[in-house]
C-alpha cells in the first residue's frame, strides 16, 4: 500500500502509515526499553474543523487570558535561575506579571509584580537579578523577600495601611523536576495532580539533575497556539524538513494522549522515513545524517543508527562525565517530545535534550515568545552552573548563528519557524476559514484546543 493512499474500510482515527511503526523500529534495536517508551495511547476525538478565528481574534485572545492563562500551572524558571537568596525572575503572561524569588535557602515564593501604593511594577517584565528587598522605583515602598511590608516613606500619611493587609499578594508556586511552576488561581489543583502521568514517565529520566546549557529566545510572528502546533506533529516534516527523509522516520511517528494535559510524539532518527523508498547502505545513511566527521566508516554488520548511538554514548558520556552505558539507542537519538498544557515541552533524550516554552507575546494574538533551552545532565557531584541569559534573536535571524546550537539543529529550527508568518497571514486571507486536521498525526493539535475549550467554556 502506498503511503499517500486512502485506507478504505477504516473507522476515523484507525488508519496508520503503512510499514513499520515507531514501536516496531525501536524494538528492532534490540535494547531493553523503559516501560514508558513502550506505552501507547491514542484517542480519536472527532474531526470537526478548527476555526482560524481562534488564532486571530483579539476577543478570543482576551478570553484565553481571563479564563485560561490565569488558571493554569505554567513553568517560569529553574532552580539554577535563582540559586541564591534574593535572586528573582519575573515571568510575564499577557498583562500578568509574577515575581519568582528565592526568599530563603529552601523557600521560593511568587508575588504579583505590582506595587500596593500606585501599582508600579516592582521589577521590570521578564527580568532577572538579585535584591535584598523589593523597593518600588516610584515612591520607595519596600517589601521584604518574604512579602512582609518593610518600609513606607512618610508612613504618617497612610494611617489606613496595616502591615497585615499590605503584604505582597502571593501566587501559588510549586516545583517539579527542577522547574518552578506558578498558578494564579487560588483554588488550583496541586501541581502533582496537574502533571499526572508525566511524573511516572520521567521517574527514570530525572530533570532535576540537569542544567541549562543554552537558552535561546525568539519572538515568533504567529499566535501562540500556531507557534506550539508547529512542534507537535511530524507530518510537516515531509515538506518542511524534506532533507531529513533518508534518516528520520516521521510519517510513522507515534502520537500519544496520556491525559487532558499531557501528550507525546515519538519519532526515530537513523531510520528512513516511509516516504523514502530508495535503497541506501548503512554507510550512505550515516553519511546522510551528517553527524560524524566525513569519512567515518560504519563497521560491517552494524547499523548506522546503532553505530551513531554507540558513538554518542561514548563521546557525550566522556565529555560530560556521565555513564550512558544503559541508555537505549532510542533514548540516545530519538525525538521524544512531551507536552504539558499550556506552555511546556520536554524532551528526555540525550542528544536531543530540549525544553520549550511558548506563550503569547504581551497581548498580541499575532505573535508569541518561544524559549528554547538545552537541558544537559550533570555529572555525579558536579555543581550546577548558573543558568545563562537567554540569547535573543529576532525573527529574521537564523538559529544557525547562535553559538552552541550547531548547524544541524539550527537549520531545523529555521525551517520550523519559517512557515509561521505565512500561516498567520493565511488565517486572515482564508475563504475556508477553518483548519482540517489529520485524525492521527494532528491529534495533539486537537487535544490542545479541547483542553483550552474546557477553560473557555467553564
Ligand atoms: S507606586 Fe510604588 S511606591 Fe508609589
Ligand atoms: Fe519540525
Amino acid at each position: 500500500m502506498n503511503i499517500y493512499d486512502p485506507q478504505p474500510n477504516m473507522k476515523p482515527g484507525e488508519a496508520r502509515c503503512p510499514g513499520p511503526s515507531t514501536r516496531d523500529l525501536v524494538l528492532s534495536d534490540g535494547w531493553e526499553l523503559p516501560a514508558q517508551l513502550l506505552a501507547e495511547n491514542y484517542v480519536y476525538m472527532g474531526d470537526e474543523d478548527i476555526p482560524f478565528e481562534r488564532y486571530t481574534s483579539k476577543e478570543f485572545f482576551d478570553l484565553e487570558m481571563t479564563k485560561m492563562w490565569n488558571k493554569t500551572w505554567q513553568w517560569t524558571c529553574r532552580d539554577e535561575h535563582i540559586p541564591e537568596v534574593g535572586d528573582y525572575y519575573t515571568y510575564d503572561i499577557g498583562n500578568y506579571s509574577i515575581i519568582v524569588v528565592r526568599a530563603a535557602p529552601d523557600e521560593v515564593k511568587a508575588y504579583v509584580n505590582s506595587c500596593l501604593h500606585r501599582g508600579t511594577q516592582l521589577r521590570p517584565s521578564d527580568s532577572t537579578g538579585s535584591v535584598q528587598h523589593f523597593r518600588c522605583p516610584f515612591h520607595g515602598w519596600t517589601w521584604n523577600l518574604d512579602g512582609s511590608l518593610k518600609e513606607i516613606p512618610c508612613r504618617w500619611d497612610f494611617p489606613k495601611v496595616t502591615d497585615e493587609e499590605f503584604k505582597l499578594p502571593e501566587v501559588k508556586i510549586a516545583k517539579w523536576g527542577g522547574f518552578y511552576f506558578i498558578n494564579m488561581d487560588e483554588n488550583a489543583m496541586p501541581l502533582e495532580e496537574w502533571i499526572g502521568p508525566l511524573a511516572e514517565h520521567f521517574a527514570n529520566w530525572p530533570l532535576d539533575n540537569r542544567y541549562v546549557r543554552l537558552h535561546i529566545q525568539k519572538i515568533l510572528p504567529a499566535n501562540w497556539k500556531a507557534s506550539q502546533e508547529a512542534f507537535v506533529e511530524a507530518y510537516h516534516s515531509l515538506e518542511t524538513h524534506a532533507h531529513a527523509m533518508p534518516f528520520s522516520a516521521n510519517l510513522n511517528a507515534q502520537y500519544d494522549i496520556f491525559s487532558e494535559r499531557v501528550t507525546r510524539f515519538f519519532h526515530t532518527f537513523g531510520f528512513p522515513d516511509p516516504s523514502y523508498t530508495k535503497s541506501q547502505t548503512e554507510q550512505e545513511l550515516l553519511d546522510a545524517m551528517g553527524m560524524l566527521p566525513p569519512g567515518t566508516k560504519v563497521p560491517d554488520g552494524v547499523t548506522a543508527r546503532s553505530f551513531l548511538a554507540a558513538h554518542f554514548r561514548k563521546t557525550l558520556g566522556e565529555d560530560r562525565g556521565i555513564d550512558l552505558s544503559t541508555r537505549s539507542d532510542s533514548e540516545m537519538l530519538d525525538s521524544i517530545e512531551y507536552h504539558l498544557f499550556p506552555n511546556m515541552f520536554l524532551f528526555p533524550g540525550v542528544s536531543l535534550p530540549m525544553v520549550y516554552r511558548f506563550r503569547p507575546n504581551g497581548m498580541d494574538p499575532d505573535s508569541a515568545i518561544f524559549d528554547l533551552l538545552f537541558l544537559e545532565e550533570l555529572a555525579p557531584g558536579q555543581e550546577r552552573p548558573e543558568a545563562p541569559e537567554p540569547y535573543k534573536i529576532d525573527i529574521g535571524t537564523s538559529y544557525e548563528t547562535v553559538p552552541g546550537i550547531g548547524p544541524f539543529l539550527g537549520h531545523v529550527y529555521d525551517q520550523d519557524t519559517g512557515n509561521l508568518e505565512m500561516q498567520q497571514k493565511g488565517f486572515k486571507a482564508a475563504r475556508k476559514t477553518a483548519q482540517t486536521l489529520g485524525n492521527y498525526q494532528e491529534i495533539r493539535v486537537r487535544r490542545l484546543h479541547k483542553t483550552l475549550d474546557s477553560y473557555l467554556n467553564a
